[in-house]
């Protein structure tokens, strides 16, 4: 991969001398599904597939950004005195956002650089091209201007720039997830304090499998701003009654003895979810830890039909592709993962059922939906690093 990012560099701007090669994962989700903006736990893990990009600094405060997955956009130029949210440079705004963010914390990048981005992580899927992208160039200026933070902060400062440069509210899941990356782990974090623990991920004869539905769904235009509202509203009406910070705080018995008081079905349906999903979510942890991973996987199997039924952030693309994978042999568990309204599902399958398992669903999926899902079979990653 080296050589084909040093190839790229060569494409666009005619020489290698100095450049250097850099890699950040996506992520996927195993549970605990939008609880990381309620103080909740989640479970993610990062992947193999990611981000890669070769990198050469500069002598004057340009940037100079190019991506060869968006090769019809060009080189989107920029400036390090002109760090403001673009709606023409398109990607590149995610890490323009980076380095602004940067310099919110006091971190001023002095060097200009030229740089070319490509991503094996399909696009706009919900396994975190854009966090991706984000820990990525983080980690690079850290290398190039002698920044002294660690990836903890990479991932806060990509959350920030996310959240006040490209206005999505997102939590610190993904970010988190991308920074902090192990090898064959997931990452057990509570959101409300940062307190993390990695867990071996040891499915013994089966295998993660991602189905992506592709049907593209970009976090900006999705309901899930309105999602983190409702939570907010369930989450004030609830403290005029109970002494809580997140709705992470509750038990399932506490949210039921005072869900009354939120009134509104609609709000205790969403803040239900966040509650039960924390609590299946450290369920799921305690589970995998005694290596029942059947449990884990009717864990999982529970939390989409959460976020079916609360939460209502699958769509009929998820849902078939889910509710056709638990009629598959072999298949230990199946959910959405990521955000919802399109993406991925993450399945956990045997390994003498993973060609069954994609043909079949494949198929109940293009008969019911009219277009193709792609399969994926994963492997658990580690963070950024340099090639
Ligand atoms: C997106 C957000 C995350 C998280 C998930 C839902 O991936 O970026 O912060 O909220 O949705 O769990």
């Amino acid at each position: 991969m080296k050589n084909t990012m040093l190839n790229y560099f060569k494409e666009v701007f005619g020489d290698t001398e100095g450049v250097r090669v850099y890699f950040a994962p996506g992520r996927v989700n195993l549970i605990g599904e939008h609880t990381d903006y309620n103080g909740g736990h989640v479970f993610p893990c990062a992947l193999t597939i990611g981000t890669y990009a070769a990198v050469r600094e500069r002598e004057d405060r340009k940037l100079c950004f190019y991506s060869a997955n968006f090769k019809e956009k060009g080189i989107i130029t920029s400036s390090l005195d002109d760090l403001v949210f673009k709606k023409e440079d398109d990607w590149a705004n995610y890490p323009k956002g980076v380095l602004w963010a940067l310099g919110e914390h006091s971190y001023h990048a002095h060097k200009g650089m030229d740089i070319v981005y490509f991503g094996n992580i399909p696009n706009g899927s919900g396994l975190s091209s854009s966090a991706s992208i984000e820990v990525l160039t983080g980690f690079i200026a850290k290398e190039l201007n002698g920044f002294d933070y660690d990836l903890i902060k990479i991932s806060l400062i990509s959350q920030y720039a996310e959240n006040k440069f490209n206005g999505v509210n997102c939590g610190i899941m993904d970010q988190f997830a991308i920074a902090m990356g192990k090898r064959e782990h997931a990452i057990f974090l509570d959101t409300s304090n940062l307190e993390y623990e990695y867990a071996p991920i040891e499915l013994g004869d089966a295998k993660l499998v991602i189905a992506c539905s592709n049907k593209k769904r970009g976090l900006g235009d999705s309901k899930y701003n309105e999602r983190r509202s409702e939570c907010e509203e369930a989450l004030a009406r609830l403290k005029t009654v109970v002494d809580i910070e997140t709705l992470g705080d509750l038990s399932e018995e506490e949210f039921e003895n005072h869900k009354s008081v939120i009134k509104d079905e609609i709000l205790i349906k969403r803040a239900r979810h966040a509650v039960y999903e924390n609590q299946r979510t450290i369920h799921a942890v305690e589970a995998l830890k005694g290596k029942d991973i059947e449990k884990f996987g009717a864990l999982m199997n529970a939390s989409h039909v959460s976020l079916r039924d609360d939460y209502e952030v699958t769509g009929i693309e998820l849902d078939t592709l889910v509710e056709s994978a638990w009629k598959q042999e072999g298949v230990i568990g199946a959910r959405m993962t990521g955000a919802g309204f399109g993406g991925c599902t993450v399945n956990i399958v045997k390994n003498d059922a993973i060609d069954s398992f994609i043909e079949n669903v494949g198929k109940a999926y293009e008969e019911k939906i009219g277009y193709k899902a792609d399969f994926y079979v994963v492997e658990i990653g580690d963070g950024p690093k340099k090639l």
